[in-house]
């Protein structure tokens, strides 16, 4: 080859091995950003499934803060089951035979009526349910509550705080009174002096 068109030839070859270099290494990035994405809906379609939401009875704060912590942990939505005529402190007095929940506690039949309107639960598959422990049971508006929805295909996660009381009472009923074929979790009772850590560590032993 005479000298002039060896000049003229090498640019040529650089810039045709410029475009291949380009060509290839933009396909990586296409197939890349493919995985990219794929792995985003992954993440997203396997935290669309584990959404939670934590429903909550609390008459005197106690249930009401560990649910708080529970939801904040996990990013669950929080869903206060609020009874329709609420409880005066009065309604609330256990010493008294005659106060109103000595006497549902004493009727297994009880209902009372949840104010608002209906949860859409289809978007969650894990539900937290934590009540307060009243004698040695759940409250009869857990019952209302459980019996008020189709759980089935879901999983159940019972909490309840007290006192001194075991939980079992309150396990107990939740299991009689929902009539759904979910899957339950163990109950777990909190004291009334329930420490964020606590409820924390308990978070992650299942999250
Ligand atoms: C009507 C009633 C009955 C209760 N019975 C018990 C009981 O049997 N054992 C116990 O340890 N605590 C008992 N407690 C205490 C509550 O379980 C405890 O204060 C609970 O944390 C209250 O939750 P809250 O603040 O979310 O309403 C009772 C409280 C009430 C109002």
């Amino acid at each position: 080859m005479k000298r002039g068109k060896k000049l003229f030839m090498f640019p040529m070859i650089l810039v045709f091995f410029s475009f291949v270099l380009y060509g290839c290494g933009n396909k990586n990035q296409k197939s890349a950003d493919v995985n990219l994405s794929v792995t985003q809906k992954q993440e997203s379609d396997s935290n669309d499934s584990k959404k939670i939401l934590v429903a909550y009875f609390s008459c005197t704060g106690n249930t009401k803060g560990v649910a708080k912590l529970i939801a904040s942990e996990t990013g669950a939505d929080l869903y206060e089951i609020t009874p329709k005529i609420p409880y005066t402190d009065e309604d609330l007095n256990y010493n008294n035979s005659n106060s109103r929940a000595t006497k549902e506690q004493n009727d297994d039949n009880a209902r009372p009526e949840i104010e608002g309107k209906k949860l859409d639960i289809s978007q969650y598959d894990t539900i937290v349910v934590a009540t307060p422990l009243w004698d040695l049971d759940a409250p009869r508006i857990i019952s209302t509550f459980l019996e008020s929805y189709d759980f089935t295909g879901k999983t159940l996660i019972p909490v309840c705080t007290s006192y001194s009381s075991e939980p079992s009472g309150v396990e107990k009923r939740m299991h009689s009174v929902c009539k759904s074929n979910v899957t339950w979790k163990p109950i777990k009772r909190f004291g009334t002096n329930f420490s964020e850590n606590e409820v924390k560590e308990w978070v992650d032993s299942w999250q």
